[in-house]
């Protein structure tokens, strides 16, 4: 038996050593260790034999199907290193200047990338970012910012209950006090994040939207801060001069409110269904922190002033990017999300 084995060692190195193709390889391997394979085969005699000879034979028989694989293996490779070698030396058919597999690359949503260019210059002025739970306590999203039950500030902003008494954040003013109560003042915070209507929806509005807060709180705060720093960050986000204008808003956490409008970079002021037709984007709702929001938040109005701002996320994605419907960012439709990818 011993013998057997050391002959069919011999024959078979002899001819996996002479193949010339892979496929002359692979047709060797199957033969060989197969499951219907010679050494596969022999191994089946075992049944037949005593104790000590089945002991010896047995740890023959591997040995050589260790070996076996380990030269086969080396050929395979052999061999594949042969092939490249060829096809480039014979000039043949491979042309090494074919783009190669394209494979797709993620990419970051638009709203992302505008929430990180919007980090990177807040923090550059020194402001902290600062997070808030999206299923929010009503306390936060209303009283502590000066909307009482039944102020009718409340109807414009509905929104999804919970059973808890909790309901999803309607924007991202309740991490003002939040922050405020956590970190006193002086105070410098944005606080980006995803917030939630109950809206119809349309080319302009949707269930569920981004915002960044933005505020700033120490002794002599005031109205000329708030708006150099609003100028500063649009005209980074945009690169270039942009046309703003400021009217009075009200908003009952500020006082002073103001809405700061950008020119529709859709149509360029002349008027579209983004812009409700009036050339005009509502973006940066914004004014000087109410004295009583202050006091929620358990800094004394007599010793500190702030100011506040609600960027629209969303909007201001859409407008850096002219894309003319809310919609399409929610929609999950790659051919959207594909243009922001790397190349
Ligand atoms: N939270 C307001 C909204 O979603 C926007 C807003 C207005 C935020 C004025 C502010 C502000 O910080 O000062 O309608």
């Amino acid at each position: 038996m011993i013998e057997k084995i050391s002959k069919l060692r011999d024959t078979a190195i002899g001819r996996i050593k002479e193949a010339v193709s892979s496929t002359e390889v692979e047709e060797l391997r199957v033969k060989l260790l197969g499951k219907k394979g010679e050494l596969t085969e022999m191994l089946k005699d075992l049944k037949n034999m005593d104790i000590e000879e089945r002991k010896q034979f047995g740890q023959e028989a591997n040995a050589l199907k260790n070996e076996l694989t380990e030269i086969i293996e080396g050929k395979f490779k052999e061999l594949s290193a042969n092939d490249v070698k060829k096809s480039l030396s014979s000039g043949s058919n491979f042309d090494i200047s074919l783009p190669g597999t394209n494979f797709k690359l993620g990419s970051l949503h638009p709203v992302t990338i505008v929430q990180k260019e919007i980090e990177r210059i807040f923090t550059g002025m020194g402001f902290n970012i600062v997070d808030g739970p999206e299923a929010e306590e009503e306390f936060f999203n209303f009283e502590a910012l000066n909307i009482p039950k039944h102020h009718p500030a409340r109807d414009m902003q509905d929104t999804y209950w919970l059973e808890n008494g909790s309901l999803l954040r309607t924007h991202t003013s309740p991490c003002q006090v939040r922050a405020m109560q956590k970190y006193g003042a002086p105070l410098k915070v944005i606080a980006p994040g995803r917030c939630f209507r109950n809206e119809s929806t349309d080319a302009s509005h949707e269930n569920t939207f981004f915002q960044l807060e933005g505020m700033m709180i120490d002794k002599n705060v005031s109205i000329a801060n708030l708006i150099y720093v609003m100028k500063l960050l649009l005209s980074e986000v945009f690169q270039r001069d942009v046309k703003i204008r400021l009217r009075p808003g009200f908003f009952p956490f500020v006082e002073p409110g103001f809405e700061l409008d950008l020119n529709c970079m859709i149509c360029g002021g002349k008027g579209c269904p983004t812009c409700k037709h009036s050339g005009w984007i509502e973006l940066l709702p914004c004014g000087m922190v109410h004295p009583n929001v202050l006091r929620y938040g358990g800094i004394d109005p007599e010793e500190y002033t702030g100011f506040a701002f609600g960027l629209g996320l969303t909007r201001l994605a859409m407008m850096k990017y002219g894309i003319s419907d809310i919609r399409v960012l929610n929609s999950g439709d790659l051919r959207a999300m594909e243009q922001f990818s790397v190349r």
